[in-house]
Protein backbone atom coordinates (compact mmCIF):
# COMPACT_ATOMS: atom_id res chain seq x y z
CA UNK A 1 0.00 0.00 0.00
CA UNK A 2 1.73 3.41 -1.30
CA UNK A 3 0.10 6.72 0.13
CA UNK A 4 1.11 10.30 1.18
CA UNK A 5 0.55 10.27 5.09
CA UNK A 6 0.17 6.64 7.00
CA UNK A 7 -2.13 7.58 9.94
CA UNK A 8 -1.74 4.42 12.90
CA UNK A 9 -5.27 4.95 15.44
CA UNK A 10 -8.68 6.28 14.42
CA UNK A 11 -9.22 8.01 17.62
CA UNK A 12 -10.34 11.72 17.57
CA UNK A 13 -6.63 12.88 16.33
CA UNK A 14 -5.99 10.56 13.85
CA UNK A 15 -9.47 11.24 11.86
CA UNK A 16 -9.50 15.08 11.91
CA UNK A 17 -5.50 15.24 10.69
CA UNK A 18 -7.36 13.52 7.71
CA UNK A 19 -9.74 15.17 6.98
CA UNK A 20 -7.71 18.25 7.19
CA UNK A 21 -5.19 16.81 5.09
CA UNK A 22 -8.42 15.52 2.08
CA UNK A 23 -9.34 19.32 2.51
CA UNK A 24 -5.62 20.02 1.36
CA UNK A 25 -5.51 17.54 -1.75
CA UNK A 26 -3.30 15.23 0.49
CA UNK A 27 -4.26 11.44 0.36
CA UNK A 28 -3.72 9.09 3.84
CA UNK A 29 -4.32 5.72 4.87
CA UNK A 30 -6.24 5.07 8.24
CA UNK A 31 -4.92 2.23 10.16
CA UNK A 32 -6.72 0.67 14.06
CA UNK A 33 -6.52 -1.98 15.47
CA UNK A 34 -10.32 -1.36 16.99
CA UNK A 35 -13.13 -2.47 15.11
CA UNK A 36 -15.65 0.49 14.21
CA UNK A 37 -18.04 -0.35 16.80
CA UNK A 38 -14.79 -0.69 19.54
CA UNK A 39 -14.26 3.07 18.66
CA UNK A 40 -17.52 4.39 18.28
CA UNK A 41 -18.41 2.79 22.33
CA UNK A 42 -15.48 4.18 24.24
CA UNK A 43 -16.21 6.15 26.76
CA UNK A 44 -14.18 9.38 27.30
CA UNK A 45 -14.49 12.96 28.25
CA UNK A 46 -17.36 14.92 27.05
CA UNK A 47 -15.60 18.73 27.69
CA UNK A 48 -14.85 20.07 24.22
CA UNK A 49 -13.00 23.79 24.09
CA UNK A 50 -14.26 26.51 22.15
CA UNK A 51 -11.71 25.86 19.46
CA UNK A 52 -12.03 22.27 18.85
CA UNK A 53 -15.87 23.01 18.67
CA UNK A 54 -14.88 25.51 15.90
CA UNK A 55 -12.77 22.81 13.93
CA UNK A 56 -15.54 20.05 14.60
CA UNK A 57 -18.22 22.06 13.12
CA UNK A 58 -16.56 22.11 10.05
CA UNK A 59 -16.50 18.86 9.75
CA UNK A 60 -19.89 17.46 7.11
CA UNK A 61 -23.15 16.33 9.37
CA UNK A 62 -21.45 17.05 12.59
CA UNK A 63 -24.09 16.97 15.24
CA UNK A 64 -21.69 19.08 17.70
CA UNK A 65 -24.01 22.31 17.62
CA UNK A 66 -27.35 20.44 18.06
CA UNK A 67 -26.74 17.73 20.37
CA UNK A 68 -23.66 19.43 22.13
CA UNK A 69 -24.60 21.82 24.64
CA UNK A 70 -22.76 25.02 25.60
CA UNK A 71 -21.80 25.42 29.16
CA UNK A 72 -21.01 28.83 30.01
CA UNK A 73 -19.24 28.50 33.64
CA UNK A 74 -18.31 25.57 36.13
CA UNK A 75 -18.82 25.37 39.93
CA UNK A 76 -16.04 24.93 42.09
CA UNK A 77 -17.49 23.72 45.31
CA UNK A 78 -15.49 23.54 48.82
CA UNK A 79 -16.36 24.28 52.24
CA UNK A 80 -19.29 23.18 51.66
CA UNK A 81 -20.49 26.64 49.38
CA UNK A 82 -20.42 26.72 45.49
CA UNK A 83 -18.29 29.45 43.70
CA UNK A 84 -19.06 29.81 39.80
CA UNK A 85 -16.55 30.32 37.10
CA UNK A 86 -18.19 32.44 34.44
CA UNK A 87 -16.20 31.54 31.09
CA UNK A 88 -17.85 34.07 28.53
CA UNK A 89 -17.77 36.81 31.38
CA UNK A 90 -14.27 36.29 31.78
CA UNK A 91 -12.87 35.28 28.33
CA UNK A 92 -15.85 35.56 25.86
CA UNK A 93 -15.58 31.72 25.19
CA UNK A 94 -17.42 28.49 26.44
CA UNK A 95 -16.74 25.43 26.02
CA UNK A 96 -19.49 22.15 25.11
CA UNK A 97 -20.71 19.07 26.84
CA UNK A 98 -20.40 16.53 24.05
CA UNK A 99 -18.82 13.31 24.45
CA UNK A 100 -16.09 11.70 22.79
CA UNK A 101 -17.72 8.43 21.55
CA UNK A 102 -20.44 10.77 19.25
CA UNK A 103 -17.58 13.03 18.34
CA UNK A 104 -15.95 9.76 16.88
CA UNK A 105 -19.79 8.53 15.37
CA UNK A 106 -19.67 11.85 13.36
CA UNK A 107 -15.90 12.03 12.40
CA UNK A 108 -15.84 8.33 10.97
CA UNK A 109 -19.28 8.63 9.40
CA UNK A 110 -17.46 12.13 7.34
CA UNK A 111 -14.58 10.01 6.38
CA UNK A 112 -15.79 6.96 5.25
CA UNK A 113 -18.56 8.87 3.03
CA UNK A 114 -15.99 10.95 1.63
CA UNK A 115 -13.88 7.79 0.70
CA UNK A 116 -11.37 7.92 3.17
CA UNK A 117 -9.04 4.72 3.28
CA UNK A 118 -9.44 3.29 6.80
CA UNK A 119 -8.82 -0.14 8.03
CA UNK A 120 -9.96 -1.21 11.18
CA UNK A 121 -8.90 -4.75 13.02
CA UNK A 122 -5.56 -3.97 11.51
CA UNK A 123 -2.62 -3.71 13.92
CA UNK A 124 0.73 -1.80 13.30
CA UNK A 125 3.44 -3.74 14.24
CA UNK A 126 6.31 -0.78 13.56
CA UNK A 127 7.58 1.67 12.14
CA UNK A 128 10.14 1.13 9.41
CA UNK A 129 13.54 4.12 7.71
CA UNK A 130 11.93 6.75 10.17
CA UNK A 131 15.28 8.83 8.83
CA UNK A 132 14.68 8.43 5.13
CA UNK A 133 12.08 9.74 2.30
CA UNK A 134 10.09 6.56 2.59
CA UNK A 135 8.83 5.40 6.03
CA UNK A 136 7.01 2.34 6.30
CA UNK A 137 4.23 1.22 8.54
CA UNK A 138 4.78 -2.68 9.36
CA UNK A 139 1.27 -4.57 10.00
CA UNK A 140 -0.35 -7.31 10.01
CA UNK A 141 -4.74 -7.21 9.03
CA UNK A 142 -7.56 -9.17 11.44
CA UNK A 143 -7.07 -12.67 9.39
CA UNK A 144 -3.21 -12.61 10.26
CA UNK A 145 -1.31 -11.79 7.03
CA UNK A 146 1.53 -8.89 7.30
CA UNK A 147 1.75 -6.03 4.62
CA UNK A 148 3.38 -2.35 4.51
CA UNK A 149 2.13 0.80 4.30
CA UNK A 150 5.01 2.88 2.22
CA UNK A 151 4.47 7.13 3.08
CA UNK A 152 6.14 10.58 2.42
CA UNK A 153 5.33 10.73 6.52
CA UNK A 154 3.73 8.39 8.86
CA UNK A 155 2.08 9.46 12.32
CA UNK A 156 1.30 7.76 15.18
CA UNK A 157 -2.05 8.65 16.70
CA UNK A 158 -2.03 5.39 18.21
CA UNK A 159 -2.94 6.50 21.73
CA UNK A 160 -0.76 6.03 25.30
CA UNK A 161 0.22 2.50 24.22
CA UNK A 162 1.58 4.05 21.15
CA UNK A 163 3.84 1.66 18.67
CA UNK A 164 4.80 4.87 16.44
CA UNK A 165 6.45 5.98 19.52
CA UNK A 166 9.10 3.99 19.69
CA UNK A 167 10.22 4.52 16.18
CA UNK A 168 10.88 7.74 18.05
CA UNK A 169 12.92 7.81 20.98
CA UNK A 170 12.39 4.71 21.63
CA UNK A 171 10.21 2.93 24.97
CA UNK A 172 12.54 5.32 27.59
CA UNK A 173 12.03 8.55 26.57
CA UNK A 174 9.61 10.66 27.83
CA UNK A 175 8.66 13.13 31.23
CA UNK A 176 6.38 11.05 33.96
CA UNK A 177 4.16 11.88 36.67
CA UNK A 178 1.86 9.54 38.73
CA UNK A 179 -0.61 10.41 41.06
CA UNK A 180 -1.93 8.71 44.54
CA UNK A 181 -5.41 8.24 43.23
CA UNK A 182 -7.43 7.52 40.56
CA UNK A 183 -11.53 8.35 39.67
CA UNK A 184 -14.30 5.73 39.85
CA UNK A 185 -16.93 7.14 36.87
CA UNK A 186 -20.12 6.01 36.40
CA UNK A 187 -22.69 6.11 33.79
CA UNK A 188 -26.56 6.83 35.07
CA UNK A 189 -29.96 6.90 33.88
CA UNK A 190 -31.28 9.86 35.68
CA UNK A 191 -32.18 13.58 35.65
CA UNK A 192 -29.55 16.33 35.70
CA UNK A 193 -28.60 17.17 39.24
CA UNK A 194 -26.71 20.26 38.09
CA UNK A 195 -27.39 22.52 35.16
CA UNK A 196 -23.57 23.07 35.05
CA UNK A 197 -20.38 20.82 36.05
CA UNK A 198 -19.54 20.89 39.67
CA UNK A 199 -15.59 20.37 40.86
CA UNK A 200 -16.14 19.28 44.50
CA UNK A 201 -12.92 19.54 46.98
CA UNK A 202 -14.41 17.88 50.53
CA UNK A 203 -12.93 16.27 53.62
CA UNK A 204 -13.79 12.75 51.89
CA UNK A 205 -12.04 13.84 48.55
CA UNK A 206 -13.13 14.93 45.14
CA UNK A 207 -16.48 14.44 43.07
CA UNK A 208 -17.37 16.01 39.70
CA UNK A 209 -20.51 15.85 38.57
CA UNK A 210 -20.89 16.27 34.91
CA UNK A 211 -24.01 15.08 32.63
CA UNK A 212 -24.76 13.97 29.39
CA UNK A 213 -28.46 14.41 28.36
CA UNK A 214 -31.25 15.02 29.87
CA UNK A 215 -31.76 11.13 31.09
CA UNK A 216 -28.30 10.12 31.31
CA UNK A 217 -25.63 11.57 33.58
CA UNK A 218 -21.96 10.99 33.93
CA UNK A 219 -20.36 11.38 37.56
CA UNK A 220 -16.78 10.75 39.25
CA UNK A 221 -15.34 10.08 42.85
CA UNK A 222 -11.58 10.11 44.14
CA UNK A 223 -10.66 6.26 44.42
CA UNK A 224 -7.74 4.55 45.28
CA UNK A 225 -5.47 3.32 42.13
CA UNK A 226 -6.31 -0.30 43.08
CA UNK A 227 -10.03 0.37 43.52
CA UNK A 228 -11.47 -2.84 41.65
CA UNK A 229 -14.89 -1.25 39.89
CA UNK A 230 -17.06 -4.06 40.53
CA UNK A 231 -16.72 -4.16 44.27
CA UNK A 232 -19.27 -1.25 45.65
CA UNK A 233 -22.83 -1.29 45.22
CA UNK A 234 -24.79 0.97 43.75
CA UNK A 235 -26.12 2.04 47.06
CA UNK A 236 -22.33 2.70 48.40
CA UNK A 237 -21.35 4.26 45.34
CA UNK A 238 -24.41 7.25 46.09
CA UNK A 239 -23.89 7.44 49.65
CA UNK A 240 -19.70 7.86 48.34
CA UNK A 241 -20.74 10.68 45.77
CA UNK A 242 -23.79 12.18 47.72
CA UNK A 243 -21.01 12.97 50.93
CA UNK A 244 -18.84 14.85 48.77
CA UNK A 245 -21.18 17.28 47.18
CA UNK A 246 -22.39 18.52 50.44
CA UNK A 247 -25.04 21.09 49.33
CA UNK A 248 -26.30 19.38 46.72
CA UNK A 249 -29.15 16.20 46.67
CA UNK A 250 -27.97 14.06 43.76
CA UNK A 251 -30.91 12.94 41.91
CA UNK A 252 -30.14 8.98 41.86
CA UNK A 253 -30.46 6.50 39.32
CA UNK A 254 -29.55 2.66 37.50
CA UNK A 255 -26.08 3.15 37.71
CA UNK A 256 -25.38 1.11 33.73
CA UNK A 257 -21.45 1.71 33.42
CA UNK A 258 -18.45 2.26 35.46
CA UNK A 259 -14.90 2.31 35.21
CA UNK A 260 -11.78 3.45 36.98
CA UNK A 261 -9.25 6.19 35.17
CA UNK A 262 -5.94 6.19 36.20
CA UNK A 263 -4.18 9.09 36.75
CA UNK A 264 -0.73 9.89 34.80
CA UNK A 265 1.25 12.53 33.58
CA UNK A 266 3.35 12.05 30.54
CA UNK A 267 5.06 13.56 27.31
CA UNK A 268 6.86 11.68 25.17
CA UNK A 269 10.58 13.05 24.96
CA UNK A 270 10.86 13.43 21.45
CA UNK A 271 7.56 14.23 18.97
CA UNK A 272 9.14 13.75 15.81
CA UNK A 273 12.26 12.33 14.29
CA UNK A 274 12.55 12.75 10.50
CA UNK A 275 9.43 12.12 8.60
CA UNK A 276 7.72 10.25 11.77
CA UNK A 277 5.56 12.30 14.30
CA UNK A 278 3.41 11.58 17.42
CA UNK A 279 0.01 13.51 18.21
CA UNK A 280 -2.46 13.21 20.78
CA UNK A 281 -2.23 10.45 23.79
CA UNK A 282 0.64 8.99 21.71
CA UNK A 283 3.07 11.62 22.98
CA UNK A 284 1.14 12.83 26.15
CA UNK A 285 -1.29 11.65 28.55
CA UNK A 286 -2.75 14.19 31.22
CA UNK A 287 -4.79 13.34 34.18
CA UNK A 288 -8.97 14.15 33.52
CA UNK A 289 -9.31 16.90 35.76
CA UNK A 290 -9.92 19.71 33.33
CA UNK A 291 -10.94 17.36 30.22
CA UNK A 292 -7.74 18.73 28.34
CA UNK A 293 -6.84 15.39 26.64
CA UNK A 294 -9.20 15.19 23.30
CA UNK A 295 -8.72 19.01 22.97
CA UNK A 296 -4.93 18.36 23.32
CA UNK A 297 -4.83 16.02 20.46
CA UNK A 298 -7.35 18.68 18.04
CA UNK A 299 -4.15 21.12 18.61
CA UNK A 300 -1.16 18.82 18.17
CA UNK A 301 -3.17 17.61 15.14
CA UNK A 302 -3.78 21.26 13.71
CA UNK A 303 -0.52 22.06 14.02
CA UNK A 304 0.81 18.80 11.99
CA UNK A 305 -1.65 19.26 9.01
CA UNK A 306 -0.21 22.74 8.84
CA UNK A 307 3.39 21.64 8.75
CA UNK A 308 2.61 18.62 6.44
CA UNK A 309 0.75 20.79 4.07
CA UNK A 310 3.82 23.14 3.69
CA UNK A 311 5.97 20.24 3.30
CA UNK A 312 3.95 17.89 1.12
CA UNK A 313 2.75 20.32 -1.24
CA UNK A 314 4.97 23.39 -1.33
CA UNK A 315 8.54 21.81 -0.49
CA UNK A 316 8.58 23.89 2.64
CA UNK A 317 10.23 21.73 5.98
CA UNK A 318 9.83 25.09 7.76
CA UNK A 319 6.75 24.89 10.19
CA UNK A 320 7.33 20.64 10.48
CA UNK A 321 10.69 21.75 11.53
CA UNK A 322 9.29 24.14 14.51
CA UNK A 323 6.58 21.70 14.66
CA UNK A 324 7.80 19.65 17.83
CA UNK A 325 8.88 23.31 19.77
CA UNK A 326 5.38 24.45 18.99
CA UNK A 327 3.31 21.57 20.01
CA UNK A 328 5.27 21.31 22.82
CA UNK A 329 4.31 25.23 24.27
CA UNK A 330 0.70 24.41 24.16
CA UNK A 331 1.33 21.18 25.74
CA UNK A 332 3.23 21.66 28.55
CA UNK A 333 0.77 24.61 29.66
CA UNK A 334 -2.27 22.09 29.39
CA UNK A 335 0.12 19.73 31.82
CA UNK A 336 0.50 22.44 34.07
CA UNK A 337 -3.48 23.09 33.69
CA UNK A 338 -4.05 19.43 34.69
CA UNK A 339 -1.76 19.01 37.42
CA UNK A 340 -3.01 22.21 39.30
CA UNK A 341 -6.52 21.50 38.85
CA UNK A 342 -6.20 17.78 40.15
CA UNK A 343 -4.04 18.97 43.19
CA UNK A 344 -6.18 22.08 44.15
CA UNK A 345 -8.95 19.61 44.12
CA UNK A 346 -7.73 16.72 45.31
CA UNK A 347 -7.30 14.91 49.03
CA UNK A 348 -3.55 13.58 48.97
CA UNK A 349 -3.79 10.33 51.02
CA UNK A 350 -0.81 11.69 53.23
CA UNK A 351 -1.92 15.48 53.33
CA UNK A 352 -1.40 17.24 56.60
CA UNK A 353 -3.48 19.41 58.03
CA UNK A 354 -1.23 22.15 56.50
CA UNK A 355 -1.84 20.72 53.28
CA UNK A 356 -5.49 20.65 53.36
CA UNK A 357 -5.37 24.55 54.85
CA UNK A 358 -3.09 25.51 52.44
CA UNK A 359 -5.42 23.87 49.59
CA UNK A 360 -8.54 25.97 50.96
CA UNK A 361 -6.95 29.07 51.19
CA UNK A 362 -5.42 28.26 47.20
CA UNK A 363 -9.39 27.93 46.55
CA UNK A 364 -10.30 31.01 48.42
CA UNK A 365 -7.28 33.32 46.54
CA UNK A 366 -8.49 31.39 43.45
CA UNK A 367 -12.85 32.16 43.15
CA UNK A 368 -11.85 35.82 45.57
CA UNK A 369 -9.89 37.01 42.40
CA UNK A 370 -10.88 38.05 38.64
CA UNK A 371 -7.18 37.51 37.99
CA UNK A 372 -7.59 33.50 39.60
CA UNK A 373 -10.64 32.88 38.03
CA UNK A 374 -9.76 34.43 34.37
CA UNK A 375 -6.76 32.34 34.56
CA UNK A 376 -8.51 29.02 35.27
CA UNK A 377 -11.07 30.22 32.63
CA UNK A 378 -8.33 30.85 29.58
CA UNK A 379 -7.50 27.58 30.68
CA UNK A 380 -10.63 25.50 30.59
CA UNK A 381 -12.16 27.12 27.72
CA UNK A 382 -8.64 26.96 25.68
CA UNK A 383 -5.87 29.34 24.99
CA UNK A 384 -6.68 30.73 21.27
CA UNK A 385 -4.32 29.12 18.53
CA UNK A 386 -2.05 31.32 16.70
C1 LIG B 1 -15.81 15.10 32.14
C2 LIG B 1 -14.55 14.61 32.34
C3 LIG B 1 -13.57 15.42 32.87
O1 LIG B 1 -12.33 14.95 33.07
C4 LIG B 1 -13.83 16.74 33.17
O2 LIG B 1 -12.86 17.51 33.71
C5 LIG B 1 -15.08 17.23 32.93
C6 LIG B 1 -16.08 16.41 32.42
C7 LIG B 1 -16.88 14.23 31.59
O3 LIG B 1 -16.60 13.07 31.27
O4 LIG B 1 -18.03 14.67 31.52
Amino acid sequence: VRTQVAIVGAGPAGLILSHLLAAAGIDSVILDQRSREEIESTIRAGILEQGTVDLLATIPGSRVHTVGQRHDGIELRFSGEGHRIDFPGLTGRSVWLYPQHEALKDLLAARLAAGQDLRFGVTATAVADADSLRPRVQAVDDAGVAFEVEADFVVGADGSHSVVRKALSGSHGGYFREYPFAWFGILCEAPPSAEELIYSNSPAGFALISQRSETVQRMYFQCSPEADASAMSEAQIWDTLQERVPGTSLVEGPIFQRDVLRFRSFVARDLRRGRVAIVGDAAHTVPPTGAKGMNLAVADVLLLARALEALLLRGDAGPLDGFAEAASDRIWKAQHFSWWMTSMLHLAPEASEFDRQRQLGELRSVVGSEAGRTYLAEAYTGWPFA
